[in-house]
């Protein structure tokens, strides 16, 4: 019972602990988004929508928006969620790869207003790989 209770109280604390700090939250609800928009694009090229390939351009602009609040949403130094320490004490070589990837975005907006879903294709893979690295580098694993 002892255990029990203690278990709950960690529990609990645990969670509290989770809503004091409104900058993971922020960080990862934005993340979320993100991770909305691509997995919203990937439906409808993997499975071949093409009714709705124009409304891959509304994800890229979305993308391109939301690359734009990456850098201040993890700018103060506040540990927890996935983040990996290095977010903070390699903070140039972050800036890099969040640049890198509001770049791409960018580069997908260019190519979805082609209608070509070969390039739109392509652009998605180039964006894809920013997000990989970027987790790489800066993302704990799974557990
Ligand atoms: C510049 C670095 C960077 C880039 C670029 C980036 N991410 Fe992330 N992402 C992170 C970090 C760091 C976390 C962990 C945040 C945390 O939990 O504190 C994360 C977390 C996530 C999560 C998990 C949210 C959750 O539920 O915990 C998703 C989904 C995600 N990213 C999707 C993407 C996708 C898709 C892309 C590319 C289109 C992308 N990210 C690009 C750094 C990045």
């Amino acid at each position: 019972m002892k255990t029990f209770i203690l278990c709950l109280s960690l529990l609990v604390s645990v969670s509290v602990f989770a809503e004091e700090k409104p900058a993971v939250s922020y960080r990862v609800n934005l993340m979320k988004s993100v991770g909305g928009d691509m997995g919203a694009i990937g439906d409808i090229l993997k499975n071949k929508m093409s009714a709705l390939t124009p409304n891959i351009e509304n994800h890229a602009v979305s993308l391109n928006s939301l690359s734009k609040n990456l850098l201040s949403a993890f700018k103060e130094n506040v540990p927890g969620g996935k983040s990996k320490p290095e977010v903070w004490k390699e903070w140039a070589k972050f800036e890099k790869a969040a640049r890198a990837f509001e770049q791409k975005t960018g580069n997908l907006v260019e190519a979805s207003r082609t209608g070509d879903q070969s390039k739109i294709g392509a652009a998605v893979k180039e964006l894809g790989e920013t997000c990989k690295g970027c987790h790489t580098d800066f993302r704990k694993k799974d557990k």
